[in-house]
């Protein structure tokens, strides 16, 4: 189950400068929340509104096919998976594995799943060192790009392609599986003259709400995840966000991330207490920035809306931000994510026995010890009045973990509804493609390159 503890964010517990009057304001604004809702899921059907990412978890035969390939390749002799993607197309994966794989999978030599190597940027050295240490006899390849024309996607391809063809011969085509949209962009038409094997990002999703497309299911299956428990889970939240939120705590923490930010605490921190959930912080400030970033509203005025994301580790950032938190500028809102019950328990051993200092330490559990000091960091935060929140995983597995990337991209969702920007475009970011492009001499960016050149740019 997964539950949220708001305590402290209230205007009873932070004071009214800094606090929400929780049960007031959710009374005040369950109307309008409530009705967002069930206009984005009225509005599902219609391919232009990006919603299909609501109707992921339903979509049971995409996932079945998908489930069935990684069955194929686990008969075959392969150890490792390359994922070629940047963005949404790789950090929604990365997410899930690094979560619920092993740990150490990376460097294991034998283990559930294939070992997963993510390569999400066009780093020379990161690209050549996967390649020296990979064996191309035993590498699957995903290449992943929704559009089929993102440059560091594509660059990555042509090296990966190359890599695979030296050591296979023609037998390399077997070894690339292409995860595109099933129209536009050049990776479709090029994967089916190759023969590689496809895979389809639905149009009406977004590569940040894709997770739970292709995109994300391929490499978490080939990883030896179950992909009927984390829809299973992410279905749970699109039940939890059609109840009144009076007992919805998706649109709880939306509402308080909403109300927070109009009062001035402009950045949205997420520190879940968990290394295997590294990760998501990356992903959440993907998601949550590329969505809410924007210079106008749906009406086209000028608005420069716009929370900005900041990942954090617990406990590991106790001893890193955490200070920043609690006594610098008061402009930020904590959403913690702790998980109550670990898949392992670690003892803290007694190995020092004549050292009395660390007696409060021996004998405990490294579990506790997690928990302890985040319930620690939280309440120092709320005695500081600095807003904080809780979402709280009774333990760490698909269910769960689908359930809580839901949760977010719906308060993300619901974020956008109620800053009133269209969430699921990011215009920001293509001047910086173009220059790149004209930059790199692609043909039909003359002009732009002209005019980089009158800066000195070339
Ligand atoms: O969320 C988004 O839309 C982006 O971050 C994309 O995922 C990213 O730019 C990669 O795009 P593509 O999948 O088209 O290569």
């Amino acid at each position: 189950m997964m539950r949220i503890d708001l305590r402290n964010t209230s205007a009873e517990r932070l004071g009214i400068s800094h606090g929400v009057e929780l049960e007031r304001e959710f009374k005040a604004w369950a109307p309008r929340l409530e009705q967002a809702v069930s206009e984005l899921w009225e509005r599902r059907p219609d391919p232009s509104a990006m919603l299909g990412w609501i109707d992921l978890p339903d979509a049971k035969p995409a996932a079945q096919d998908i489930a069935s390939f990684a069955s194929e390749v686990s008969g075959q002799e392969l150890s490792d998976l390359v994922v070629l993607g940047i963005g949404g197309s790789s950090l929604g994966a990365l997410t899930v594995i690094s979560a619920l794989q092993h740990p150490y999978r990376a460097i294991q030599q034998q283990g559930e799943g294939l070992r997963v190597h993510f390569v999400d940027n066009v780093d020379p050295d990161a690209i050549k060192g996967l390649m020296e240490v990979l064996d191309p006899r035993r590498t699957l390849v995903n290449v992943i790009s929704k559009s089929g024309t993102t440059a560091e996607t594509m660059a990555a391809y042509l090296a990966f392609r190359e890599w695979l063809e030296r050591a296979l011969g023609p037998g390399f085509a077997g070894r690339i599986v292409a995860t595109t949209d099933p129209e536009s962009g050049i990776l479709r038409p090029l994967a089916e003259r190759r023969g590689y094997r496809t895979f389809t990002v639905p149009p009406s999703v977004g590569g940040r709400f894709s997770v739970l497309s292709a995109v994300g299911l391929l490499p978490i299956a080939l990883a030896g995840l179950d992909l009927d428990k984390l829809l299973e889970g992410a279905g749970r939240a699109n039940d939890t966000v059609r109840r009144p939120l009076a007992e919805n705590p998706i649109l709880q923490a939306a509402l308080v991330q909403y109300l927070q930010y109009r009062r001035g605490k402009s950045i949205s921190v997420l520190m879940p207490y968990s290394s295997r959930l590294r990760n998501l912080g990356d992903w959440f400030v993907q998601l949550w920035a590329e969505s809410l970033g924007k210079e106008e509203s749906r009406s086209g005025s000028r608005v420069h809306e716009g929370s900005t994301p900041l990942a954090a580790l617990g406990a590991t950032d106790q001893h890193s931000q955490v200070q920043l938190f609690n006594e610098g500028p008061n402009d930020k809102l904590i959403a913690f994510v702790r998980v109550e019950a670990f898949a392992s328990r670690t003892e803290i051993p007694d190995s020092e026995p004549e050292l009395s200092e660390l007696a409060y330490l021996a004998g405990k559990s490294f579990n506790r010890l997690i928990n302890v000091e985040q319930v620690a960091t939280a309440h120092a935060l709320a005695e500081h009045a600095r807003p904080n929140y809780t979402l709280l995983l009774d333990e760490l597995n698909e269910a769960r973990l689908g359930e809580l990337l839901q949760f977010l991209m719906w308060q993300t969702a619901m974020m956008g509804e109620l800053t009133d920007i269209d969430t699921y475009d990011q215009p920001g970011v293509e001047l910086g493609k173009v220059y790149t492009h004209a930059l790199m001499g692609r043909d039909g960016f003359d002009e732009v390159r002209e005019e980089l050149a009158e800066h000195g740019l070339s």
